[in-house]
């Protein structure tokens, strides 16, 4: 259940003068440390999948676990889709458990990064998910030495920004202000005036890419100019990574095991510094008293068939869960046959929504119209269609 609205929990954090950590995983070690940093730190917190990270797990196989994390945890939780290249990465991602997607197409020119983020946006919103755009050019690739990508920063400036959020409608905005993501070279030179028009200018929840390498005191001028989510990877995975090599000098028999021991508290010991550094520890109570909880929609449909047979019948619901899976917001659809024979209703549907917002936005999606008109209402004669908002239990 402490899955919570991304948009108000970050609304939360820009309105009270913190931010919360949007911390990239790449492996359960990941995810479990900085769950448990945020447990013990009473931090709400985003548990963020970056696309580029995809070689290195498998994004449908990992997201259960990060779901069940998440759903067990008893601090705030969010599932973020971190640097979403396309329209499909951001409706996947949202149909597969992500209840935030970015999108990141800094790097084409305003219009295009306009067009491709106001697409996004407008499917997202009708998934009740919010969209964190990115104006300007953060360079450098997480985890790797920033030499190594140099690219050039491109600023985000004021009057873009404002046409950018206007034109997009995105949630909050990623900003380039002199990080880079990845190991910085040398000490990074922020920013802070262009920072505090682009605020004054917004209003809106301020994002952070490259947080590594950043000082105390930048993190906390960052927060105190607008600044509601940090995004931070590559000092955890340097973390992982020097706990790795001091087990493969002190363990020099072990295997695989041994040699990942004790990776989960160094990302841990690091996360909760900064979730304390951030001013999110503490934070927890509030933001689950005062930010809506994420929960799907359950919509039910029990039905007769006429004029098919069971075979045309099973063909029909095949296509159906084929079609329909693939809408925006559609996290399964299960269709069932009644075991007993007299059941007064024979076949079910069942779609589970990932927001109320996806009511609407399916019944009006041009593959579910399709199918109904086509395919569905045809032979289904005696119905009942009712949408459940639903409250699983805990395993
Ligand atoms: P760092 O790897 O520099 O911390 O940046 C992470 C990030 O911005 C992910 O989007």
């Amino acid at each position: 259940m402490p899955i919570v609205n991304m948009k108000d929990m970050l609304q939360h954090a820009y309105h009270h003068g913190y931010a919360i950590g949007a911390f990239d995983l790449v492996s359960l070690d990941f995810l479990e440390g900085i769950v448990l940093a945020a447990e013990r730190a009473r931090a709400p917190v985003i548990l963020s999948l970056a696309e580029s990270h995809f070689e290195y797990f498998d994004f449908e196989t990992i997201m259960p676990a990060v779901e069940a994390a998440a759903k067990r945890a008893t601090i705030p939780v969010a599932i973020h889709l971190d640097h979403g290249a396309t329209l499909d990465s951001a409706r996947r991602a949202i149909n597969l458990g992500c209840n935030g997607v970015m999108v990141d197409a800094s790097q084409l020119p305003l219009p295009d990064n306009i067009e491709a983020t106001r697409k996004i946006v407008e499917m997202a919103k009708g998934c009740g998910v919010p969209v964190e755009g990115e104006l300007g050019y953060v360079p450098g690739v997480e985890g790797e030495d920033a030499e190594r990508h140099p690219g050039e920063i491109s600023y985000t400036t004021p009057a873009e920004a404002r046409a950018y959020v206007e034109r997009t409608g995105v949630d909050f905005l990623a900003v380039s202000i002199g990080t880079v993501h990845g190991r910085m070279k040398g000490k990074p030179k922020l920013d802070f005036p262009r920072l505090k028009q682009i605020n004054e200018t917004l209003n809106i929840p301020l994002v952070i890419h490259g947080g590594t390498g950043l000082s105390d005191d930048q993190f906390r001028r960052l927060i105190s100019k607008g600044v509601a989510k940090i995004n931070y990877y590559t000092a955890l995975s340097d973390a992982a990574a020097t706990q790795i090599r001091e087990n493969s000098r002190t363990e020099t028999s072990s295997g695989y095991t041994g040699l990942v021991k004790d990776v989960r508290g160094a990302i841990a010991a690091e996360v909760e510094r900064c979730m304390h550094l951030w001013g999110a520890a503490g934070r927890a109570a509030e933001v689950l008293a005062q930010c809506q909880p994420w929960l799907p929609v359950e919509h039910l449909i029990i039905y007769n068939v006429e004029g098919l047979d069971r075979a045309a019948a099973e063909k029909m619901m095949a296509k159906g869960r084929e079609v329909l899976s693939a809408i925006p917001g559609v996290r399964a659809v299960f269709t069932g046959e009644a075991v007993q024979e007299d059941a007064r209703y024979r076949y079910t549907w069942l779609v589970r929504f990932c927001h109320p917002d996806v009511i609407d936005s399916y019944r009006e999606h041009p593959d579910h119209v399709a199918f109904a008109d086509n395919l569905f209402r045809p032979v289904a004669g005696g119905r009942i269609s009712i949408d459940y908002l639903a409250v699983e239990s805990k395993q």
